[in-house]
């Protein structure tokens, strides 16, 4: 799961792909590396960390070239290391890769037959040495060979050392593009890490080999046959990524929520109804639909299981939230009245893209919710709902999650409206309440920060840390337990509150802290009793509820945190808020990299 870029034109390549490996480093930063190719000889540059360290370590050096590739990498064969990191190189070829090569054993065993010995663990060097193998002076003939005998995905990134003017590029699932200008060309993972040059390029298509010189780029298809591409246009600009005055990415990012659901409101209530026909969803396409079933990941499936709670209450169309990596191997029911919703931040995450192609295949309506755009969920489903939250660059999503929250309530009324469930007086109702949000959140990120920032000091010193709720609690309590895992590293788990008695109460001492989510007001009483039977096992409470709730007792006021006061269908927004400022403040207390948690990348672009 790795980040691949690669340049050829006029400029030094080792200057230019450093800047290209700074826009993919949210792709993984175990390791990074790059290889330019000159005078019939490949340098290859690797060390484990971030760019940055990269960076430092060819500042001194003089790297002739102007073709190279670079890579940035998540491990997922081997241990992080110099050996492990990408290029993986002979003196003949170098080759950058994202994806799973998934008979890379059996290849490795042809290989030590024929003499080849390994230095690592990857997969990816069984690439290198095959081709290594097999070359003859035609990169294009080695590719095709070589290309046949690899199972799984892979997108790669290549320079032979007798052809100092040519960057070779060719793919299996894994996106990969090639943008283009007069005189240099750029190959990237994504189309947002070119648009700084350009907003021209490629999409490469599966099987397809790309010759890419500095004039002119060559693509030839699983037959040989050489292809005119169609150029595309990317119409969009991505932000430029400045924490401003904040310390983190992730601290600007929650700050600017606020913005993230103004914009949808602009962009999606019309009239003071919703409307998705800006995004070319007319209401007779969503009218036809009386099934459907959600398939995400992490955070993304979260905001889905509120987006059920939403629907199923607004419109009464049952809904099913799948983990994507499960949802392929379900067997799930689809019929020609369901429609599959995707809910992606990048628009890259392979369990999900997987899950699309999967349904897309069978001729079932896809809708994705998507906040990357040109990426490659956003360009498979048949229509897509961009969240428009701009770049989020920290690891943990935040702003994206509120923003997949607000398309999924607005898409809940319509669908309501439609099915005649919900009147448009009542469409109104709640379309006003979501138009107050965003100012109740301003005020609560400029007064509520301070106070959360000390609770955070006290959550920092558990070591298990349970999130509980009822409902609309529950759904926040899981997104708040995986929020506060990714970045402080403490073992935070939700549970359904009337779930404990059935077994992880046994886990309660007075080490650990239950985060007790209660704004539902019809259900409030049943879980501060949840939270009483953590108290009397000697654990400790924080409670987090909204103001105006009567009747709560002291002994739950000592550690609290008061939201603000709206409709309990609504509550979701300032919990999440409130849970995100919490987990960042916790990860804060314990010094740790918030932005770049150990373990994680921003895009998971394997299965
Ligand atoms: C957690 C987080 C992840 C992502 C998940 C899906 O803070 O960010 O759980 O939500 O990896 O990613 P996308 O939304 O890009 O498909």
């Amino acid at each position: 799961m790795c980040g691949i870029v690669g340049y050829v034109g006029n400029k030094k390549a080792c200057d230019v792909i450093i800047k290209q490996l700074k826009k993919v480093e949210y792709r993984g930063y175990d390791s990074v590396g790059l290889s330019v190719v000159n005078d019939g000889k490949i340098t290859t540059i690797k060390t484990v960390g971030m760019v940055s360290e990269i960076e430092a370590l060819v500042r001194d050096m003089t790297i002739e070239g102007i073709c190279g590739i670079g890579h940035t990498r998540w491990a997922t064969h081997g241990t992080p290391s110099v050996k492990n990191a990408h290029p993986h190189s002979t003196k003949r070829v170098a080759v950058v890769h994202n994806g799973i090569i998934e008979n890379s054993a059996k290849l490795k065993d042809l290989l030590e037959m024929k003499g080849y010995s390994f230095d690592g663990e990857t997969d990816t060097e069984t690439i290198a040495k095959l081709l290594d193998l097999y070359y003859e002076g035609d990169p294009i003939e080695t590719l095709q060979k070589v290309a046949q005998m690899l199972c799984g995905s892979y997108a790669l990134g290549l320079v032979f050392f007798d052809t100092p003017d040519n960057l070779f590029a060719l793919k299996k699932e894994a996106s990969l593009i090639i943008g283009i200008c007069d005189n240099e060309k750029f190959l990237s993972s994504d189309v947002n890490a070119v648009l700084e040059y350009t907003n021209k390029y490629y999409l490469l298509q599966d099987g397809e080999i790309a010759v890419i010189g500095k004039r002119n780029v060559t693509i030839f298809d699983k037959n040989n046959k050489e292809i005119n591409k169609v150029e595309n246009i990317a119409d969009w600009k991505v932000d430029s990524q400045d924490k401003g005055i904040f310390s983190h990415f992730m601290n600007k990012e929650i700050f600017e929520q606020p913005w993230v659901v103004s914009n949808l409101i602009n962009k999606n209530i019309k009239a003071g109804s919703p409307d998705f026909a800006v995004d070319g969803i007319s209401d007779s396409y969503l009218k036809k639909f009386n099934r459907i079933h959600i398939v995400a990941c992490g955070t993304a499936r979260y905001a889905g299981l509120v987006g059920k709670n939403w629907i199923e209450k607004f419109a009464r169309i049952p809904v099913e939230v799948t983990v994507a990596s499960e949802f392929r191997y379900l067997l799930p029911i689809l019929t020609k009245d369901t429609l599959v919703i995707f809910i992606s931040q990048s628009g890259e995450t392979a369990d999900t893209l997987a899950a699309v192609r999967l349904v897309c295949g069978l001729g079932i309506a896809t809708v994705g919710i998507v906040n990357v755009k040109g990426s490659s969920i956003s360009r498979e489903v048949d229509q897509v709902i961009f969240t428009e939250a701009g770049v989020e660059v920290a690891v943990a999503s935040t702003k994206a999650y509120l923003a997949q929250l607000t398309v999924l309530f607005l898409l809940g009324l319509k669908l309501g409206f439609l099915n005649e469930k919900l009147t448009q007086d009542n469409l109104h109702l709640f379309c006003n309440e979501l138009i107050d949000i965003p100012g109740h959140l301003k005020r609560f990120l400029a007064e509520g920060e301070n106070k959360i920032k000390k609770i955070a000091k006290f959550c920092a010193d558990f070591e298990t840390i349970f999130f509980i709720g009822r409902g609309l609690d529950y759904l926040l309590a899981q997104e708040g337990a995986l929020k506060l895992k990714e970045i402080s590293y403490i073992n935070a788990q939700a549970y359904a509150a009337g779930e404990l008695k059935h077994g992880p109460i046994s886990l309660v001492t007075s080490k650990v802290l239950a985060i007790t989510l209660a704004t539902q007001e019809h259900i409030l009483e049943k879980t501060l009793s949840n939270a009483s039977e953590v108290c009397a096992r000697g654990g400790n409470i924080l409670l987090i509820f909204k103001s105006g709730t009567v009747d709560i007792p002291k002994k739950f006021l000592k550690n609290s945190i008061e939201l603000p006061h709206s409709e309990g269908g609504l509550m979701p927004f300032f919990l999440a808020v409130s849970l995100q400022l919490l987990a960042y403040h916790v990860a804060c207390a314990k010094a740790i990299d918030v932005d770049k948690p150990r373990n994680l990348a921003k895009s998971v672009t394997v299965e």
